[in-house]
Formats: C-alpha cells, sequence, structure tokens
C-alpha cells in the first residue's frame, strides 16, 4: 500500500512538473488553472479504514433497506401504476431464499410475495420439504408489479432494465439474511440474477452461484399450473432434494419417493 502510494505520488510529480512547464513555455495546451494545480497538489486521502461492522439486527437492516424499496421511483412508470412495493417475507436468519421474478396482480394488492395460485403451490412445496412459508425467506427480483397496459388483465414479464433497477435491493437482502442457498423459480428470475436467458432444461437440476451463494434454479410454480405432467413436478422436487442435501436437512424415506 505504502509503495502504491509512493508511485500515485511521483507520478502526480511527473505530471505537476509537465504542465508547469507548459504554462511557463505560454503553450495554450494543455491547460490547467493555478485552482486545478492546487488540487492536484493536495495530498492524497489516506486510504479509508475499514468501516465498522454494522451493529443492528437483520430486522432492522431489512427494514431500512425495504424503507427505501417502499419510495423508490426508479421505475417511474412502476412507481405510478402500484399499488404498493412487494419488498419480502420471511426468517431473516432462513437459510433457504426463493426468488422469484415480480409480484402478480395478488402480491400487489396484498404486499406479500408470492401469496396467489403460483405461490400457494410455493407453499406446499415448501411444506413438503418439511418447513413453514416463515422458516425461509421469499422475495422477487422486481418489488414492484410490472405495469400492464390501459384495460388489459394478467402480468407481463419485467424488463431486464427493470429488473437492473431493481437488483441492488435484492442483493442487500441476500447480504444481510445470507442463506445457505438461493432458489431462483423460472428463467426470468434467472435472467434478473445472472444476466443470462437459458432454457430451464439446461439451467435446473444443478448448483450454480450468486456471488459467492450457492443458487439452485428450478420452473417457476406456474409453469408447473400451466403443465400437470407428474414428470414436471417431480423435476421440480428433485431439485428441493438437492436443496435440503446441500444445507444438511434431514431427507426421509418418504419424501426420498415423493412425487408432489
Ligand atoms: N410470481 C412471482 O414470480 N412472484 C410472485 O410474487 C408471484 C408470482
Amino acid at each position: 500500500m505504502i509503495s502504491g502510494v509512493n508511485e500515485f505520488q511521483s507520478a502526480l510529480d511527473n505530471v505537476l512538473g509537465t504542465l508547469e512547464l507548459l504554462r511557463a513555455g505560454g503553450g495554450r495546451s494543455p491547460r490547467a488553472s493555478r485552482t486545478t494545480l492546487q488540487s492536484l497538489q493536495r495530498k492524497p486521502a489516506e486510504p479509508k479504514a475499514p468501516s465498522a461492522p454494522d451493529a443492528r439486527t437483520k430486522p432492522e437492516r431489512l427494514a431500512e433497506v425495504r424503507a427505501r424499496v417502499a419510495i423508490c421511483t426508479l421505475c417511474p412508470h412502476l412507481a405510478e401504476s402500484r399499488t404498493q412495493t412487494v419488498f419480502g417475507v420471511g426468517h431473516p436468519d432462513a437459510e433457504i431464499m426463493f426468488i422469484g421474478e415480480a409480484p402478480g396482480a395478488d402480491e400487489d394488492a396484498q404486499g406479500e410475495p408470492f401469496v396467489g395460485r403460483a405461490g400457494q403451490l410455493l407453499t406446499k412445496i415448501i411444506q413438503a420439504m418439511g418447513f413453514q412459508r416463515a422458516d425461509v425467506y421469499i422475495a422477487n427480483v422486481m418489488k414492484s408489479r410490472p405495469d400492464m397496459p390501459a384495460g388489459q388483465s394478467g402480468n407481463r414479464p419485467p424488463t431486464p432494465q427493470e429488473m437492473a433497477h431493481c437488483l441492488p435491493f435484492l442483493m442487500e437482502q441476500i447480504s444481510i439474511i445470507q442463506p445457505k442457498v438461493l432458489v431462483a423459480l423460472g428463467a426470468t428470475a434467472v435472467e434478473g440474477l445472472l444476466g443470462t436467458r437459458g432454457t430451464m432444461r439446461d439451467l435446473r437440476g444443478k448448483w450454480h452461484a450468486f456471488h459467492d451463494t450457492p443458487l439452485m434454479i428450478t420452473y417457476h410454480p406456474s409453469y408447473l399450473l400451466r403443465n400437470q405432467a407428474p414428470s414436471e413436478k417431480r423435476k421440480v422436487w428433485e431439485d428441493m432434494l438437492l436443496v435440503m442435501e446441500k444445507i444438511g436437512h434431514p431427507i426421509s424415506d418418504k419424501q426420498r419417493k415423493y412425487f408432489l
């Protein structure tokens, strides 16, 4: 570090010397005002001491992020159209964090993720794993419902730009909760997290990582509602068995053979 500061100082001395020479020679270019020269001559700031660990509890830290999310206007059209933001729900020390794409109409109305039909199926999956909803953490990449053209019902997927605006909030949630694993539900959530669009066939059933946290990718529950084939349910359940194994959660014989 010391040698880095010395190198910086000697490079700066060179620049200053050259500028002074140019000024003395009456050249017009490059130009640096006296104020600029003076500010360049100021000593470089000392490297900052590492900041003190955050003394606040996880719920306090989450509440602070939630308050910022609630007034976010990075997507002005969504700030205008939403009933409320949908932050996330669950245990601040959850080992598993489920991540969906965006609130739908039900979530926008209730302010909680995954409370509609897809959410009820997600709750069943969580219970089949041996947990309650309150044991895990559930959030979306998007905290606002993607708006729909006037007079149209239903949901639309968020755009990459909308997701890019919202992702930092999710990253803060992850860094506060520090789950052992993340479970991304569906290709849009994966795109929001990893910035890559792939097919679920290629992505699911194996471990990925999101900033050092193991990431399992599986089908969105709404896909299972559309496609009732037992083979598809089985795939999601196999992904959940991998998650349970990863966190060391006991798996009964019944669960191993379970077919959702
Ligand atoms: N689908 C999602 O991806 N998230 C929700 O909260 C509800 C439905």
